[in-house]
C-alpha cells in the first residue's frame, strides 16, 4: 500500500471510530489505539501535503487563523417555531392543524427542544462542505471551520448508506452541562468573566475567531431536520431515522404520537425527565409528521403551520426582598443584587438574586419588604421575574450613581445596558481586573500567580499596578502570609520569564479596552513597536483592515492618559518586549518571496483584499494576469474559464484557499 493509499484508509477509519465514540457512545478501540491512528495519519498528511483537505479528521483540532465569518444567503429560510407555554395552546395548535387536514387523520412527531443555537449543515458527495449560522432566518455566518472541530458531527459519511448527492441537515449546536461547568471553572481560575447558561457558552464558543478554541471547548450537537430534493421518506420521523444511519447524532427520545392525550404524556414525562439530560432544554417541539401533510399546511410568514413549540414553565417561588446591594465586577460593571429570605427553588436554597442592570432594576419597581418571584430558567443565578405584593410602604430602590467601593460617579456607554465604574486605575476591583488580565495565560502568562495571590498581595501593599510585579523581590514575598519559598521562588521565576513574551502579547496585556488578542496582533505587526502604536492617529489607525472606529478611538484615549504612559514606560524600563522580534518580522516575509501570485474568484474565508496583504506581507507579489511567470494561481470559487484554460496551458498551478491558508499557518507554527 503506498503511502497516499494508507492516508484515505486511515481517514475512513478514524470517522467511523470518531463517530462510534461520539454518536454512538460505544467505542470499539481504545483511546490510545486511537490516538496512535491518528499520530500516525499526521505524520503522513505532514509528508503530503499535496494532500490537505479539510475534512479529514486531523483537522478536529482547528487552526489559530483569524477566522472572518462570511454572510451567506440560506438556500431556504431557516424559520422559526411559534412559541406555546400551556396546555390550551397545544389544544389550539392540535385543532388548527386537525382543520387544516380536513379532518384527516395525522401523527405527530414529539421532541426535545435543544437549548442551543442553530445550525444548518451542507453535504455534497457525501462531505461535509459548509456550515451556516442561523443569522436573521434569510442568511447567517459561515462557521464551517468551527463546525468542523464538534466532534460528533460527521465530515464524512459511510460510502453506500444511500445518501444523495447534496442534501441539508439542520439541528442544534449546544454546550452539554459537563463541558460547560469546566469551562467556566476554567474561566473562574483564570479571572475571565462566566457565562450564563450554556446557549450563550455554545453561542459565544461557535463565534470565536479561533477555531482551535471551539475544539477545546467541547461542543456537541442534535439533528432534526432533514431537507433536499432527494432525500428518501415521507415522514419526518422516518427521515431522521435515516440521518442516524448516515452517521448523525439524533435524539433518541422523539416519539409519534397520534393523539393530544400522546403528547401531553410527552410534555409531563419531559417535564421532570429533562433535568437528568446531559444537555440543557428548554421545551419541546411538535411536528405533523407526514411531509405531504406538511405541505398541504403550509407556512406563516415568520413559520410553519405543521410545528410549534411549547416552552417548560421555570421553576418559581416567592419570597421577600430584605436589600439591593451593589457589585462591581473587575471589568467594572457594576451588578445589582438582591438579597432575600431564603426559599427552596429547583432543589436548592436561593438567597441571593441578580438584578442583572439598572433597566431591569427599574421596571421591576422594588421596595424593601416587597414579595418578589425568584425563578430559575436557563440561568445558573437566580432572577427575581415579577413582585406578587408591594410594600409601598417603603421608598422605591433607585440604582445608584456613585461606585459603591470608590465613590466615582458612575458612567455609561453607548450601547450597553450596564453601568460602568470608569475610575480604572484607581478603584481596587478594576486593578485587580487590570493585574488578573495582565498575567493571565494569552497575555503575560504568569502562570504560577492566580486572583488570590494577586487579591493578597494587593492587600498587603506590595503590588498597586502590574507593573510593580517586577519590582517584587524574594525578601519582601517571605514575609508571613506571602507563601513558602519554594512557592516563592516558582512565582518570581515565571515573573522573570513573562520579559520574554512577544510584543503582540504585552500589547494585549497592556488592557487597553476593546483590544482584544486578535487586534493587538493586527496591531503589533501593523506598527511593529509600542512607540509606533501609541503615536499612531485615529486615521491611520482606522486604515488598517479589522480596525474599527471604536477599537481605534480606545487606542488612541489610552496612549493620551499620562497614568497609562507611564505604566507602559515602566514596563518598557523593566525589559518587556516593546518591539516585534526579528522572528516575527521574518515570519512575516519568507515564504512567498519572489513569487508572483494571481487571485481569482470568489473567496470564503478571507476577501480579495485581505488576501492582496497576506501576499504582500509575506514577501511575495499579486499579479494581474496569468503569464509563463506566474508562480500559482490562488483560486476561490467560480474561477473564470479562460483563465483556468490559460493556467492550463501554462502549466500553472491552481491552489485553492484552504491550501494557500495553510502555506501560511504551517509557518506560523515553526515561528512559534
Ligand atoms: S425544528 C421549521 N426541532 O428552536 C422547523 N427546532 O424557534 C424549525 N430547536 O430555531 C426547527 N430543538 O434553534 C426544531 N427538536 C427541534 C429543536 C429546535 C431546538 C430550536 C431551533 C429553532 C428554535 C425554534
Amino acid at each position: 500500500m503506498t503511502e497516499e493509499e494508507r492516508i484515505l484508509e486511515l481517514r475512513e477509519s478514524l470517522h467511523q471510530h470518531n463517530h462510534n465514540y461520539y454518536v454512538l457512545n460505544a467505542p470499539v478501540i481504545t483511546d490510545q489505539e486511537f490516538d496512535s491512528l491518528m499520530h500516525e495519519l499526521q505524520e503522513l498528511e505532514q509528508r503530503h501535503p499535496e494532500m490537505y483537505d479539510p475534512n479529514s479528521p486531523t483537522q478536529r483540532v482547528g487552526s489559530d487563523l483569524n477566522n472572518e465569518f462570511q454572510t451567506v444567503r440560506h438556500e431556504r429560510p431557516m424559520l422559526s417555531l411559534a412559541n406555546t407555554y400551556n396546555r390550551q395552546d397545544v389544544m389550539d395548535f392540535y385543532q388548527r392543524v386537525s382543520e387544516g387536514l380536513s379532518g384527516q387523520p395525522f401523527q405527530v412527531c414529539c421532541e426535545l427542544k435543544f437549548d442551543g443555537l442553530s445550525i444548518s449543515l451542507h453535504y455534497e458527495h457525501g462531505r461535509l462542505v459548509r456550515a451556516v449560522t442561523r443569522g436573521d432566518g434569510v442568511q447567517g455566518d459561515d462557521v464551517t471551520r468551527n463546525v468542523r472541530t464538534i466532534r460528533s458531527i460527521p465530515l464524512a459519511l459511510p460510502k453506500g448508506a444511500g445518501w444523495p448527492d447534496t442534501f441539508e441537515i439542520r439541528g442544534e449546536v449546544l454546550m452539554p452541562w459537563a463541558s460547560f461547568e469546566r469551562l467556566n471553572r476554567q474561566r473562574e481560575e483564570e479571572g475571565e468573566p462566566l457565562f450564563a447558561n450554556p446557549r450563550n457558552a455554545a453561542s459565544g464558543t461557535l463565534k470565536s475567531k479561533n477555531s482551535s478554541t471551539v475544539a477545546q471547548r467541547g461542543l456537541d450537537a442534535y439533528l432534526y431536520y432533514l431537507l433536499g430534493d432527494d432525500v428518501p421518506g415521507d415522514g419526518h420521523f422516518q427521515r431522521l431515522e435515516t440521518a442516524r444511519r448516515w452517521g448523525f447524532q439524533v435524539s433518541g427520545n422523539m416519539r409519534l404520537v397520534d393523539s393530544l392525550q400522546g403528547i401531553y404524556d410527552y410534555i409531563d414525562y419531559w417535564d421532570q425527565e429533562r433535568r437528568h439530560l446531559p444537555v440543557a432544554t428548554d421545551g419541546i417541539v411538535l411536528k405533523v409528521n407526514s411531509l405531504a401533510q406538511q405541505r398541504s399546511l403550509g407556512m406563516t410568514a415568520k413559520s410553519p403551520r405543521w410545528a410549534i413549540a411549547y416552552k417548560f414553565q421555570a421553576e418559581q417561588a416567592e419570597t421577600i426582598l430584605r436589600q439591593v446591594v451593589y457589585q462591581v465586577g473587575r471589568t467594572g460593571a457594576v451588578t445589582p443584587v438582591a438579597n432575600m429570605d431564603p426559599v427552596l427553588l429547583a432543589g436548592t436554597t436561593v438567597r441571593r438574586a441578580t438584578l442583572h442592570n439598572a433597566d431591569v432594576m427599574e421596571n421591576l419597581n422594588l421596595h424593601v419588604g416587597d414579595h418578589v418571584l425568584v425563578e430559575k430558567g436557563g440561568e445558573i443565578i437566580p432572577k427575581i421575574v415579577g413582585v406578587k405584593e408591594a410594600n409601598t410602604s417603603a421608598p422605591p430602590i433607585r440604582f445608584i450613581t456613585r461606585c459603591p467601593v470608590c465613590g466615582t460617579p458612575l458612567a455609561r456607554y453607548e450601547g450597553e445596558a450596564a453601568h460602568y465604574c470608569p475610575n480604572e486605575t484607581g478603584c481596587p476591583p478594576l486593578i485587580l481586573g487590570r493585574i488578573e488580565h495582565f498575567i493571565s495565560r494569552k497575555a503575560m502568562n504568569i502562570n504560577s500567580l492566580g486572583p488570590e495571590t494577586i487579591d493578597d498581595y494587593y492587600r498587603q501593599g506590595l503590588i498597586h499596578d502590574a507593573a510593580d510585579l517586577y519590582e517584587l523581590g524574594e525578601e519582601q514575598l517571605l514575609k508571613p502570609s506571602a507563601g513558602d519559598q519554594k512557592g516563592v521562588r516558582k512565582i518570581l521565576k515565571s515573573i522573570e520569564e513573562s520579559r520574554q513574551v512577544p510584543f503582540e502579547r504585552v500589547l494585549f496585556a497592556i488592557g487597553i479596552r476593546f483590544v482584544g488578542e486578535i487586534a493587538a496582533k493586527t496591531l503589533a505587526r501593523y506598527y511593529g513597536s509600542m512607540e509606533a502604536v501609541a503615536n499612531a492617529s485615529l486615521d491611520s489607525l482606522q486604515q488598517i483592515n479589522g480596525i474599527g472606529l471604536v477599537i481605534a478611538q480606545s487606542v488612541v484615549s489610552y496612549f493620551r492618559d499620562p497614568k497609562n504612559l507611564e505604566f507602559v514606560q515602566r514596563l518598557q524600563r523593566y525589559g518587556l518586549r516593546m518591539t516585534l522580534g526579528e522572528e516575527e518580522q521574518k515570519a512575516q516575509s519568507d515564504r512567498l518571496q519572489g513569487k508572483g501570485i494571481v487571485i481569482s474568484g470568489v473567496f470564503q474565508h478571507h476577501s480579495r483584499d485581505e488576501y492582496k496583504a497576506m501576499i504582500e506581507q509575506h514577501g511575495g507579489k499579486n499579479v494581474g494576469s496569468i503569464s509563463a511567470k506566474t508562480s500559482f494561481v490562488l483560486a476561490g470559487e467560480n474561477m473564470g474559464p479562460a483563465k483556468l484554460e490559460k493556467a492550463g496551458k501554462l502549466g500553472i498551478p491552481i491552489v485553492s484557499e484552504e491550501e494557500f491558508l495553510k502555506m501560511l499557518e504551517d509557518e506560523e507554527d515553526e515561528a512559534d
